[in-house]
């Protein structure tokens, strides 16, 4: 049961009218038979807390005489156990036109902890001042941890310092949010402890040093977030235990070494981004085992090695795939152009080489295919409305020794930019050259080479691939990865 809403509040304040016959305000005798009661000790800890926040002119005393009934709080709600009001949520921040705001001399307030139960404590926007930095008190949390479900801290660059090392007692953690904060250090490896964590973020943050491998012990874990830090070291292969991901994020960061092959365990994960690290040793096979993904994103990394040997066409549900700017070599696979659902192709950046699938341009959704500053040769010849519709969301230039066929195009305007016309004489020359290439036989013997250069693979895995590929529940909802790519 929540605090009570709108309807019943007023209706209180009504008959609280009718029953004092006056307008004024109730006496607060009056409002305690009314609502439930809340101990003294809680309303008390409650208003200090809050006040070390929003400042000392807040006095909740006078402004909240009843804050879980007829004055509710903004941003607080309450909940009853054995017949007493609990505060259980907090959330402070500007989120609203009437919402907790932080002060200038932010604190945190011993009774905070007083709060035994608290689920849910948020701050946004609250620490601000990077010339008064706040850090997060190191004991206090534990009085609240057989409560806590989410503790979010977003958006507050004057919060420093690193990671209480006794967050690890927050044993029913559910929800771990430290987005955007002035954080620094390691991140504990006790945060492995917190076996219920579903969510874990602490993005754009100042973090060091590597990804705990204890984050295996995380098995709940749905999204996990350490974006634009300065993580270091190797991806421990504990990631690949992590199987209910469904997002994994740890671009911008300094990450080296390879992508774990178990990375392929991950069957849930629907957004995978690795880009701006250091990441070598080659696109691991079993990436494309990771068979829900929707948006996938390695760019600016050395990954290194060869583009053409993966089978691309598994990942059924990919609209965004970013590989630019990789060390990747090799031919473009006939199979990505497989990828139906495919909206984003990034592969510029890389020296990639030999001609164009001319399917891509058969791709139902396709809206961008960038792979300028390649070594791609040969002649385009996707028809005049797929330059036309793509516009500058087709980049081809930066490939010294490719063309468009000017035969295909009608208005100049469509010519896809910084690629040159294949000369007449240069046409015969590529036509004899790549040789009696209809679009049938380019195809066949792309397919077959593909095919004679992959891995020996077991044909009972091919199956299950196959398998859990029928039983894909594909959804809809492709976020905007303009951005992100
Ligand atoms: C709030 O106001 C009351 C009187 O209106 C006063 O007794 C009390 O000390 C004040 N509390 C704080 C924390 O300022
Ligand atoms: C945390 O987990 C490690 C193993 O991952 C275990 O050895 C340790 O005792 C745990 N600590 C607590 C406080 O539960
Ligand atoms: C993957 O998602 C499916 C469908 O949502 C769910 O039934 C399954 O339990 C998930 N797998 C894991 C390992 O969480
Ligand atoms: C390409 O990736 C490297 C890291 O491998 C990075 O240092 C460089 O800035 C990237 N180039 C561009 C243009 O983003
Ligand atoms: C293309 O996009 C539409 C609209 O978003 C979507 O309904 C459709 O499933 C997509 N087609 C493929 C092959 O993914
Ligand atoms: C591009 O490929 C041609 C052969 O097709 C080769 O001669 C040239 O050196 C390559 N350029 C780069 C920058 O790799
Ligand atoms: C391609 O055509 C030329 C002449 O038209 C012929 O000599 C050659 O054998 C053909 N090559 C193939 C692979 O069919």
């Amino acid at each position: 049961m929540k605090r009570l809403k709108g309807v019943s509040i007023s209706s209180i304040a009504t008959l609280c009218i009718i029953i004092v016959g006056w307008s004024g305000p109730c006496v607060v005798g009056e409002d305690e038979e009314i609502s439930a009661p809340m101990k003294r000790t809680e309303k008390e800890a409650l208003y200090s807390a809050i006040q070390g926040f929003v400042g000392k002119w807040w006095n909740g005393s006078d402004l909240y005489p009843d804050p879980c009934g007829w004055t509710p709080i903004q941003g607080v709600s309450c909940d009853l156990f054995n017949g007493f009001w609990y505060a259980t949520d907090i959330s402070i921040g500007p989120i609203h036109d009437n919402s907790l705001t932080c002060d200038k001399d932010v604190k945190f307030s011993s009774h905070l902890v007083a709060l035994s139960h608290l689920r849910s404590l948020s701050f946004f926007n609250c620490f601000v001042s990077k010339e008064h930095p706040v850090t997060m008190p190191i004991n206090e949390w534990e009085a609240m941890a057989g409560s806590l479900e989410s503790l979010e801290f977003r958006s507050n660059p004057g919060l420093v310092g690193g990671i209480p090392v006794s967050f690890r007692g927050f044993k029913r953690l559910q929800s771990l949010v430290l987005m955007e904060n002035g954080l620094t250090g390691e991140v504990p490896q006790s945060l492995g402890n917190l076996t219920d964590l579903k969510r874990l973020s602490l993005a754009g943050n100042s973090f060091t040093g590597g990804i705990p491998a204890s984050l295996g012990g995380l098995k709940q874990l749905l999204i996990l977030d350490m974006s634009r830090n300065s993580l270091s070291g190797e991806l421990p292969a504990s990631l690949g235990i992590l199987i209910s991901l469904l997002k994994l994020d740890l671009s911008s960061n300094q990450l080296t070494g390879s992508i774990p092959e178990g990375i392929g365990n991950l069957k849930n994960v629907t957004l995978l981004d690795m880009s701006n690290n250091g990441l070598t040793g080659g696109l691991p096979e079993s990436i494309t085992e990771l068979i829900a993904l929707q948006e996938l994103s390695l760019s600016n990394n050395p990954i290194g090695g060869e583009i053409t040997n993966l089978q691309w066409s598994n990942l059924r549900s990919i609209t965004a795939l970013g590989l630019s700017n990789t060390s990747l070599s090799g031919r473009i696979p006939e199979n990505i152009a497989e990828i139906k659902s495919l909206r984003f192709l990034g592969l510029n950046d890389n020296t990639l080489t030999g001609v164009i699938p001319q399917k891509l341009g058969d791709l139902p959704n396709i809206s961008a295919i960038y792979i300028q500053g390649n070594n791609l040769t040969g002649e385009l010849r996707f028809p005049e409305s797929f330059y036309g519709r793509l516009g500058q969301r087709f980049r081809a230039w930066g490939n010294p020794n490719l063309c468009f066929s000017p035969d295909s195009i009608q208005a100049p305007s469509n010519a896809p930019s910084g690629v040159k016309q294949c000369a007449r004489q240069g046409i015969i020359k590529y036509e004899t050259r790549i040789g009696n290439s209809s679009k049938h036989d380019d195809h066949q013997s792309s397919s077959a080479s593909s095919l004679s250069l992959l891995p020996p693979a077991p044909g009972f895995l091919f199956l299950v691939v196959q398998m859990y590929l029928l039983d894909l529940n594909i959804r809809g909802p492709v976020s905007i990865y303009w951005a992100r790519f």
